[in-house]
């Protein structure tokens, strides 16, 4: 684990020097920088990987950003967490020697949450994201120029913590600010399923 960065995090170099993608994959609420590795080894087995744990801690639990109850979020701490985030995204990128590299996001729920406010309030920084189970984090003053980002969008029909209606509303606003934007149902609730994993492949391996 490297910790010379301001996020605790871990650092995959890809296994083919000419692949440009890297990953930069963030966790769900009391996740850490390992558990979802091996599920973006299966997605995008040639990618490196910039793997993070969230620098907040709910009950023991780490998060990228601070909530008030659940769905409510501190939008304080959430505009300073997106900044920290993004100041982290390019030292990497130096530290690592990935500035003329892709960066994909790959987010699950709180970490989807955080990928989703980095792209509406750092439009570039993210060029493909794929957000397990996301919420809308904030909605923009101004809006984003986000017509050079390519986002999948997962979410279950039953998701006891994801209203449907919040998804589609994310994904009309993501449209609305120019991405290119597909969101895959299934009929299930907020866990991650083999079928996500499996359009997440088709769809970031697609471009
Ligand atoms: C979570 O538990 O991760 C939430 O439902 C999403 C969030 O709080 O950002």
């Amino acid at each position: 684990m490297n910790q010379v960065l301001n996020f605790k995090h871990k650092y995959i170099p890809s296994s083919d020097p000419t692949n440009q993608n890297t990953v930069l994959l963030l966790h769900g609420t009391g996740g850490n920088e390992e558990n979802l590795v091996p599920i973006v080894e299966m997605i995008l087995p040639d990618a490196a990987i910039l793997s993070l744990r969230g620098q907040i801690l709910e009950n023991g639990m780490p998060r990228f950003f601070r909530r008030i109850a659940e769905g409510v979020f501190d939008l304080e701490d959430l505009k300073f967490r997106t900044q920290e985030l993004a100041i982290f995204i390019e030292r990497a990128s130096q530290r690592y020697g990935l500035l003329s590299n892709k960066v994909i996001a790959v987010g699950y729920s709180n970490g989807a949450n955080i990928a989703s406010s980095v792209m509406l309030t750092y439009p570039g920084l993210i060029s493909e994201a794929a957000l397990f189970h996301p919420m809308i984090p904030f909605v923009p003053e101004n809006p984003p120029d986000l017509s050079k980002t390519k986002i999948l969008i997962t979410a279950g029909t039953n998701d006891p913590i994801v209203n449907p209606e919040e998804t589609l509303e994310l994904h009309k606003m993501f449209e609305d600010y120019g991405a290119e934007v597909e969101v895959f149902w299934q009929d299930n609730g907020h866990n991650l399923t083999r079928e996500e994993i499996e359009k997440t492949t088709n769809f970031l391996s697609s471009s």
